[in-house]
């Protein structure tokens, strides 16, 4: 079956040769094909071109794509998608004065959430988060990590992770699994936080690798979460049982999460929000990657990552959601790419690099998304009319897509 999209007024993120991320000025250079066509065979990328070039090819199929825009699909590299019911009251309780940690010290926030999926069947907990994941696809995501982390008990990690494989196995784009046992203090443990940590090193680690169920470990580390020590002991864990490390470090404060993180060969360093020099120095020359979570700093009205910062000082940076009950409830990765340039200073082919090729990076994926490359999975985004790519972000808030493509198929 080939697929053929023509008359594509501008294909952008041409990656002739496969590149891993681009970092620092490179950021800033978006490479593109004006009036071009891009050839599909079954779930790949065959071939691309001016348009003046493609006069004998055949396809079983042509989508003609006057005045539109053909980009590749988002990856979001950080999410919590699969969660049970919602904290909507917990907004409302923002709204009227009290804060993030507040709600958290008062049993609100993650173990909230933890109480009301302990109470959530797994095929309860499938049916409301596959609904999330395909809202997401239609917004343009074409790669999805998603994280546990809400169980906090054997049995409910198990279950977050045993859902996130049935996802897997449900929908067509790519899904990455992140074991995040080290989210919260269970309130069973509320007073030994090593014995929970013994707990999910000794008991849930190993089932969570026999049963195949991550691909990475992740652990927050935050003031009253967990701490560099408590970090260290799992990421030395996860290694034991070939899990990369994708950590939450420096949301709140900064104390050093990003400099052992990156010891420990962390694939990305997530949030941000606080960034000192010595996080910067520590992620030179290194091969993780920074990323930065732009709705959580909207809707908890915290501190953006300094971008402008990170990208100055010749880093790579990528963009996600972080979707989740608590700081994220929005997986739309167009509002994170808009936000990125309204609040980040990032230019539009900064955000858009930091959306695709860097965030496949970020999930362990840019072998086979995140950039237009022959051989990648034909996973593309095709807008609707538009003047140029700065009005995706310029416009934000519009629904620019009009079509959806995954592994070569219209969805
Ligand atoms: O990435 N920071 C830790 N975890 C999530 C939020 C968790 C929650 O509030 O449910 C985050 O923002
Ligand atoms: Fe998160």
């Amino acid at each position: 079956m080939k697929l053929l999209i023509t008359n594509i007024k501008t294909l952008l993120q041409i990656r002739d040769r496969h590149i891993e991320k681009v970092s620092g000025t490179d950021m800033n250079i978006l490479p593109t094909i004006e009036n071009a066509y891009l050839l599909i065979e079954n779930d790949r990328i065959i071939d691309y071109g001016f348009m003046g070039d493609h006069i004998n090819i055949k396809a079983d199929k042509t989508i003609d794509a006057t005045g539109k825009l053909v980009l590749p699909t988002w990856c979001d590299s950080h999410s919590h998608i699969v969660y049970a019911g919602s904290r909507a009251q917990e907004f409302v309780d923002r709204i009227n004065g009290l804060s993030y940690e507040e709600i958290a010290n008062r049993g609100g926030g993650i173990l909230n959430s933890a109480k009301t999926l302990e109470n959530t069947s797994e095929s309860d907990l499938f049916e409301q988060s596959i609904k999330r994941v395909n809202e997401v696809i239609k917004m343009g995501t074409g790669a999805l990590e998603i994280k546990s982390g809400y169980g906090l008990s054997l049995e409910s990690e198990l279950k977050m992770l045993r859902v996130i494989k049935r996802i897997k196995a449900h929908v067509p784009i790519e899904i990455k699994a992140t074991f995040l046992g080290a989210h919260a203090l269970p309130e069973k443990f509320k007073n030994n936080k090593e014995a929970y940590i013994d707990h999910v090193i000794n008991d849930m680690l190993p089932l969570v690798a026999k049963e195949d169920l991550a691909d990475y470990i992740d652990v927050f580390c935050e003031k009253g979460y967990f701490s560099l020590d408590d970090m260290q002991r799992i990421l030395v864990a996860g290694k034991e049982y070939g899990l990369p490390a994708k950590v939450h470090v420096n949301q709140f404060n900064a104390f050093g999460g990003v400099s052992l993180a990156v010891k420990y060969n962390a694939l990305s360093v997530d949030h941000l929000e606080e960034l000192n020099d010595d996080d910067l120095e520590a992620l030179q020359g290194s091969k993780t990657m920074p990323v930065a979570l732009p709705s959580c700093s909207y809707f908890l009205s915290i501190p953006y990552t300094p971008a402008r910062r990170i990208m100055d000082s010749g880093l790579p940076l990528a963009l996600a959601t972080d979707y989740n009950p608590g700081s994220t409830p929005s997986g739309n990765m167009n509002f994170v790419v808009s936000t990125a340039c309204i609040k980040m200073k990032m230019t539009p082919e900064e955000a858009i690099n930091a959306a695709t090729i860097n965030a496949a990076y970020a999930m362990g994926s840019s072998k086979d998304y995140g950039s237009i490359t022959t051989g990648k999975k034909a996973n593309l985004i095709i807008t609707k009319e538009v003047p140029n790519y700065n009005h995706l972000p310029y416009a934000f808030g519009d629904n620019h897509i009009e079509q959806v493509i995954i592994n070569g198929k219209v969805i």
